[in-house]
């Protein structure tokens, strides 16, 4: 089989052939941006609203890409087309962007870039293996200890990845339940997010989340917006205490990799009734018609796959 594709600045190289320094910005310092997009039958699900992100993201780092929005877009699709050919029918993938600043020397100013940004832009192989039976099952969402960085420190919507806080997070929740899925608190209290999902309730009916100041404005969560507008149902975004998590009738996440993932037990109690909800299904099923394919079978199918070797 050949090798993966990657673009790293500038150039598309095979993937053992991709190099970074070790005095890179995102070595030194964790100073880089990013984003994740997936596909839906090989197709980029809203790869447009990421390059946007992506790019408001990166002026509020002060990083210079050295490409115009339009050409980061061209680029990327270079690189998911080089690399379909590497995916089963049934599969689909990632589209990672990762941004540098470039070269990092001790005491520099970080307002004059000393080289040009790093850019890599990889595909990785969809694995939906870990989160396929949450589809049905629910995940157990569990409150670490470690609050979210304060956005008075660094604003959630900037997508980056000076993920040590949220790594350690995760690590505390894994200590509770291996199986089970952070839920940040800010620190006031209020409900943030998960280390790579945007958090969602629903209480009376009605979709609640949190807002922007303690989240990222996640694309997932957009489209949860969107198909809660066509199927008719209520969502607002407002704070959120772990109260409202105890009393909720369902609980789910949304992310780019897996959508929508149901928790049917929270800090140990069940959700509602402990089963995955009906406004789940319905938005699990909206977002499958939207993208045109059934998403909670592409991860049943892996899992088969596994089984039949
Ligand atoms: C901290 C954080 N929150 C939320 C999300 C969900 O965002 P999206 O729906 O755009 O994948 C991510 C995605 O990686 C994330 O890193």
């Amino acid at each position: 089989m050949s090798a993966r594709q990657v673009y790293i600045s500038g150039k598309m190289v095979p993937e053992q052939d991709a190099k970074i320094s070790i005095f890179d910005s995102a070595v030194m310092l964790g100073d880089t941006v990013t984003e994740s997009t997936r596909t839906f039958r090989h197709q980029p699900f809203k790869l447009e609203r990421h390059i946007e992100r992506l790019y408001k993201s990166l002026k509020v780092t002060r990083i210079d890409a050295g490409h115009t929005p339009e050409e980061m877009l061209g680029i990327s699709l270079e690189v998911l087309e080089a690399n379909l050919p590497l995916l089963g029918e049934g599969d689909d993938c990632w589209l990672v962007h990762n941004i540098s600043r470039g070269q990092s020397m001790a005491g520099a100013d970080p307002t004059k870039q000393l080289s040009p940004a790093t850019v890599m832009i990889f595909t990785m192989f969809l694995n939906l293996r870990d989160w396929a039976q949450f589809y049905t099952d629910g995940c157990h969402a569990v409150t670490a200890m470690s609050r979210a960085v304060p956005s008075q420190a660094l604003d959630p919507r900037v997508k980056n990845r000076s993920r040590m806080a949220y790594t350690l997070a995760e690590a505390e929740v894994k200590l509770v339940d291996p199986q089970a899925q952070g839920i940040l608190l800010d620190i006031y209290g209020n409900v943030a997010e998960n280390k790579g999902a945007n958090v969602f309730l629903v209480s009376e009916g009605e979709i609640r989340t949190p807002t922007t100041a303690n989240a990222l404005s996640g694309v997932s969560r957009e489209t949860i917006f969107e198909l809660a507008a066509t199927e008719g149902i209520a969502v607002r975004e407002m704070d959120l205490q772990v109260y409202d998590l105890y009393t909720a009738d369902e609980i789910f996440f949304t992310s780019t990799p897996y959508c929508i993932m149901p928790a049917t037990r929270f800090n140990g109690l069940p959700v509602g009734d402990g089963q995955v909800g009906p406004i789940v299904k319905r938005l699990l099923a909206a977002w499958s018609r939207l993208v045109e394919m059934d998403i909670v079978q592409q991860g049943r199918d892996q899992i088969a796959a596994d089984g039949s070797k």
